[in-house]
């Protein structure tokens, strides 16, 4: 009810187009961020990303953006082909493994050198495509196993088998769902090995199970362990809306996706609840703050672009999201002046403190091509 009506008073007042207009219809005169401000982002990705995370989301967000039919969103992208045609040659997401596969010692557990047991495994399917369409790149394969028994075997869990996101104890993240479980998903597609794409799903629903707070519906950012930041993470809610959109996209694809349309079912659910309880935080500017429930944290960028990303995905994926687009239009608008003349993302958290305000996001930038290449497929859907 509340929805209906925001989105009447959104579509009504803000375009001055009858309403019923389709959502399509409305979107293709929206204002959002110009080519050269994209471009620019797209460069400050490249020059700012540096921890195992940032470098696993530029490789993800290049896929979406630059090679979309072998990207999950893509269509029929499981498995690819051992030859990847010219036009998808993947340059800028190998550029990142090359450098990946270099710096790794080669008997190493995980992708990168990290605290984190969760983040190295962002950069996994990047891994996983490298050895899947280079015959020189063997070495990518051994790696990307080892990553995974890294992940099954000897990374830290709780007694319900939730993988933890640290290495030092059991500790849950929400930005854990977008770095395991859509690799889990992608190695076990590729496999076949239908065990490993449930403990894809499994991990996310066990996720759900701590993290989320039921009075808002919205996750609270790490709990267990021996500190939590038990508040509502803008980001955090965005990293596990979009991670489980990555799985069900994974699944879809793969050759057990009838066995498993419950597990989608779910997963679109999940995502559709978060963002759900996300809108009615949305400031009046299109803003989300750092927190979602709390006035006194600032206004933040990143997790804006985030969650207009989610939307337009979501919406591909289910009609009944369609919903929530003007919310996502109404991010992209904030995005698009929030972006400084040399392409920085403006106004957003300090990725190495959650708690802190920042000048520089690489995820930031990140999400505003993810935004971006979300809307795109959207339309074209
Ligand atoms: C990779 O593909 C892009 C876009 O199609 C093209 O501009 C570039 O020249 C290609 N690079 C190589 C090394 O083939
Ligand atoms: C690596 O690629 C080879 C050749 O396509 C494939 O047979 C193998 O299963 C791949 N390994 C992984 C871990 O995906
Ligand atoms: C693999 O390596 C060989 C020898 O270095 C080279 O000739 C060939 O072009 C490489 N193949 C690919 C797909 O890069
Ligand atoms: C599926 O993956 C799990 C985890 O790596 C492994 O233990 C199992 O043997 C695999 N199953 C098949 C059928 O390959
Ligand atoms: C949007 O509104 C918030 C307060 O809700 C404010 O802190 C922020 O500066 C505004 N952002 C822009 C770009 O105007």
């Amino acid at each position: 009810m509340f929805l209906r009506k925001a989105i009447a008073i959104l579509f009504g007042a803000s375009t001055g187009v009858v309403l019923g207009a389709s959502p399509a219809a409305l979107l293709q005169n929206a204002q959002g961020p110009t080519a050269k401000q994209l471009s620019l982002v797209k460069a400050k990705l490249k020059e700012t990303a540096t921890h195992s995370w940032e470098l696993g989301t530029e490789t993800e967000t290049y896929l979406e953006y630059d090679w979309a039919p072998t990207s999950v969103f893509g269509n029929n992208p499981i498995p690819p082909p051992h030859r990847l045609p010219s036009n998808q040659n993947l340059s800028n997401v190998f550029a990142i493994t090359e450098q990946i596969m270099k710096l790794r010692a080669p008997d190493a557990e995980t992708l990168f050198e990290d605290t984190a047991a969760g983040d190295p495994a962002s950069l996994g399917v990047a891994v996983l495509l490298g050895n899947w369409t280079n015959a020189n790149w063997s070495s990518y394969g051994d790696a990307a196993t080892k990553q995974l028994n890294y992940l099954l075997y000897k990374a830290p869990r709780g007694s319900d088998g939730v993988i933890s996101h640290r290495t030092e104890q059991v500790q849950l993240w929400s930005d854990s769902v977008y770095m395991v479980p859509p690799f889990l998903a992608y190695y076990a597609a590729l496999q076949g090995n239908k065990t490993l794409l449930k403990e894809s799903y499994t991990q996310i629903q066990l996720y759900r199970s701590h993290l989320r707070d039921p009075a808002t519906g919205a996750w609270r950012h790490i709990l267990e362990g021996s500190w939590n930041d038990p508040g509502l993470w803008s980001t955090g809610n965005g990293w596990a809306a979009m991670g489980m959109l990555r799985v069900y996209q994974t699944i879809l694809n793969s050759k057990f996706s009838n066995e498993f349309s419950r597990e989608r079912k779910d997963l679109i659910t999940w995502s559709y609840d978060i963002v759900k309880a996300m809108v009615p935080y949305q400031q009046s500017n299109g803003t989300f703050l750092n927190y979602l429930a709390q006035p006194s944290s600032f206004a933040e960028s990143s997790a804006t672009a985030l969650f207009a990303a989610v939307i337009y995905r979501l919406a591909a994926i289910t009609p009944s999201a369609g919903v929530f687009l003007p919310y996502a239009e109404k991010a992209r608008k904030l995005i698009a002046r929030s972006i400084s003349p040399d392409g920085y993302l403006l106004n957003v958290v300090n990725p190495n403190d959650f708690a802190l305000r920042g000048d520089i996001s690489p995820e930031g930038q990140a999400f505003v091509l993810m935004m971006e290449a979300a809307r795109r497929d959207y339309l074209a859907d």
